[in-house]
């Protein structure tokens, strides 16, 4: 099987790409990636040699580029966006151009060229907020952050392609993923990097939100089972059921490192913060997909990796990443 995956640099796609080698011998890879500011090819460092994967540097927009890629493909897996809510607050062009119109271009070669399956991986965020009960995926989508809108805009823009052209589209809607290799923007790899420094843990608002937490591996053996037992032009809820307030998260860091309370300080709120997510994952659990990993072997885990592999992440808190957070927190 010939796999195209965009944004493999980044956290999920590397992880899934690494899931993907490990599981299948028979298997041929191409990883298509910008390198972002979030795209890091040492995420996949240990495979850059491996005859089955191969690296090409470029834009899921660039029309050429893609429809060549696509001609060499079976099964492509689009994971590539720009990813994080407080940036699609300060500029959310990036986010229309890649999330929405990128998508655009990879779905337009794949109905040019013919495709076995095109995964477009969505997000629970889609569905905006809710206080109780959890989305099913025919809920209403009421996305409320730049990011979401554009997520949203590229789930529907696959569907269309499905309903309209007969494209065999799925479409996942995961919750909040952690584990080794998210850049530290993001809350749990932020508060542990921070608290392996001894900075502080900078709380939105109250740090009342819920996440449901699921470990990345776990949706990258959903991405793949829905491939195999997934029907065209479906959506699929993948979540850890592990909701969690902020404030757990944070409390579960601060004891696991045994840092202070101190550490934590409450800022300003990010404006529209949705206040909970939850997906509904019946449909997947009926076909028989179960996550494996339970939070607190989960979230050890991901602390341990941190802890070991500081390198990783010094080098990107010492890059670009300043540049933003001198912006975000408004300091110099
Ligand atoms: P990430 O920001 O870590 O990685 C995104 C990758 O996409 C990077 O490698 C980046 O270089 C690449 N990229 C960005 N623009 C590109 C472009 N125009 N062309 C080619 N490559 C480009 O993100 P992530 O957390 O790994 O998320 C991956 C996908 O999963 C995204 O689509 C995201 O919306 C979705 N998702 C994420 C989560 C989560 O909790 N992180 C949950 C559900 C869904
Ligand atoms: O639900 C899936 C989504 O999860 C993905 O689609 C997104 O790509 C991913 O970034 C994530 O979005 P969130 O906004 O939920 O993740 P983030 O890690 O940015 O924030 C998690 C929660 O923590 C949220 O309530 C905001 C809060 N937070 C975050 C940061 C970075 C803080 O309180 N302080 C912080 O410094």
């Amino acid at each position: 099987m010939r796999y195209l995956v965009t944004g493999g640099a980044g956290f999920i796609g590397s992880n899934y790409i690494h899931y993907l080698l490990e599981k299948y011998q028979d298997i041929k890879i191409i990883n298509l990636d910008k390198l972002t500011y979030a795209g890091n090819l040492e995420n996949l460092k240990d495979v850059e040699n491996d005859s089955r994967y191969k690296f090409v540097k470029g834009d899921i927009g660039d029309v050429k580029l893609v429809d060549a890629l696509v001609q060499q493909t079976d099964v492509l897996v689009n994971f590539a966006a720009e990813s994080h809510v407080d940036r699609s607050i300060g500029t959310p062009d990036a986010f229309i151009k890649t999330d929405i119109f990128g998508t655009f271009v990879l779905l337009e070669a794949c109905r040019k060229h013919g495709i076995q399956k095109f995964v477009q991986i969505s997000t629970d965020e889609v569905y905006g907020s809710t206080l109780k009960g959890a989305f099913r995926e025919d809920s209403p989508l009421m996305p409320s952050s730049p990011y979401s809108a554009s997520k949203a805009g590229a789930d529907r823009l696959a569907y269309s392609y499905h309903v309209t052209y007969n494209l065999p589209v799925i479409i996942t809607r995961c919750s909040n993923n952690y584990g080794p290799n998210q850049y530290p923007e993001k809350l749990i790899p932020l508060f542990v990097t921070n608290a392996l420094e001894g900075k502080n843990l900078p709380i939105y608002g109250a740090g009342k939100n819920v996440r449901d937490w699921i470990y990345v591996l776990d949706h990258c053996d959903a991405v793949d089972f829905v491939i195999h037992h997934g029907k065209d032009g479906e959506v699929y809820n993948i979540g850890g059921g592990n909701e969690r307030t902020n404030l757990e998260i944070t409390d579960i860091i601060l004891k696991e490192l045994d840092q202070p309370e101190t550490l934590k300080v409450f800022v300003k709120d990010r404006p529209g913060h949705d206040l909970r997510y939850a997906v509904d994952c019946t449909k997947l659990k009926q076909m028989g997909w179960q996550p494996q990993y339970e939070f607190e072997k989960g979230m050890k885990l991901t602390i341990d990796w941190y802890t070991a592999n500081q390198d990783w992440w010094k080098k990107i808190k010492s890059g670009e990443y300043l540049n933003y957070y001198r912006q975000q927190y408004q300091i110099s």
